[in-house]
């Protein structure tokens, strides 16, 4: 089994300035300050199980951290994105990783037939608009036992539910121009993340996908646990509500301050009921 390790993403950069030089000591010290992931890896790690002989795809690396994670154990890994990613790889990575961009259309997406073993995605499908077409591009790229694993957020339960219950720090701030009902609040979210839909993506919904477009479900774990979902929620909404945005959940004094309760609650409690976070892997059903 991997196991996450402490430099968690960290890329050593060579010729970066006082800025890169310092995000380059804080994670080489703790790891790139991604709360969510950092608490989802070790499941990530579990499922996508790289193995030394593997060619892994990342489909939407973001800044390539996890990218970076996989290629520690893969044969090799392509981190495909719309965006650009630009990161001084040290050669014994580079020789690894390959970025492959393209224009976002599916009939573009730069992958050729049975190239690879498994197909990670976290927290694409959001940005998807035809995810069906995009799922026959992936099954086309697999090879015939290859598997897709995807980790995507599909709520947030432990705020809708404080919303219901009319929570005394959901109506504190409403009262100082914060969201007043859970559909305002995970509109303003989705919006923040360029969700194609103002909604969170269901469960069920994804998986009604998947099925249709020819894949069949291994498995489906609920991640992180409820214990670190109720630190990363309620982190999450105070931070939009009196910051205006959610991604200061990834700001290192945020990370500092959260991510040690994040590890007590996980040792305090493993329960998963929330739905929050999935962490789905399938294979393809008729080959
Ligand atoms: C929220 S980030 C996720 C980053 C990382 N996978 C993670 O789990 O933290 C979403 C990423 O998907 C990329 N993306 C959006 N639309 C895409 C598309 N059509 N094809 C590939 N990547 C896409 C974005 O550029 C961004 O890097």
């Amino acid at each position: 089994m991997h196991k996450v390790v402490r430099n968690f993403g960290h890329i050593a950069r060579k010729n970066a300035g006082l800025r890169g030089r310092v995000i380059s000591i804080f994670t080489w010290l703790f790891g790139v300050p991604n709360l969510a992931k950092r608490s989802q890896m070790q499941d990530i790690f579990d499922v996508v199980a790289p193995e030394t002989d593997d060619i892994i795809v990342d489909f939407g690396p973001g800044s390539g951290y996890i990218t970076i994670e996989f290629s520690r154990y893969a044969k090799s890994v392509i981190a495909i994105d719309v965006r650009e990613i630009n990161i001084d790889l040290p050669l014994v990575i580079a020789q690894k990783i390959e970025f492959r961009c393209y224009d976002g259309k599916i009939e573009n997406i730069p992958l050729e037939d049975g190239c690879c073993d498994k197909i990670f995605s976290g927290e694409v499908l959001q940005a998807i608009e035809n995810r069906i077409e995009l799922y026959h591009v992936w099954q086309k790229s697999l090879k015939d036992d290859g598997r897709v694993i995807i980790c995507q957020g599909v709520g947030r339960p432990i705020i809708e539910r404080a919303f219901q219950n009319k929570h005394w720090l959901i109506k504190l701030l409403a009262r100082c121009g914060g969201p007043a009902t859970f559909d305002e609040y995970s509109s303003l979210l989705n919006t923040e993340f360029r969700a194609k839909d103002k909604n969170f993506i269901p469960q069920e919904k994804i998986i009604e996908e998947l099925v249709s477009s020819g894949f069949e479900i291994e498995s489906i774990i609920p991640t992180p646990s409820d214990a670190v979902v109720t630190i990363l929620e309620w982190t999450q909404y105070i931070l939009k509500t009196l910051l205006g945005r959610a991604r200061y959940i990834n700001h290192p004094i945020v990370f500092m301050l959260v991510y040690p309760c994040c590890i007590f609650a996980k040792a305090f409690s493993n329960k998963r009921d929330l739905d929050y976070g999935i962490l789905i892997s399938a294979k393809m059903r008729d080959r």
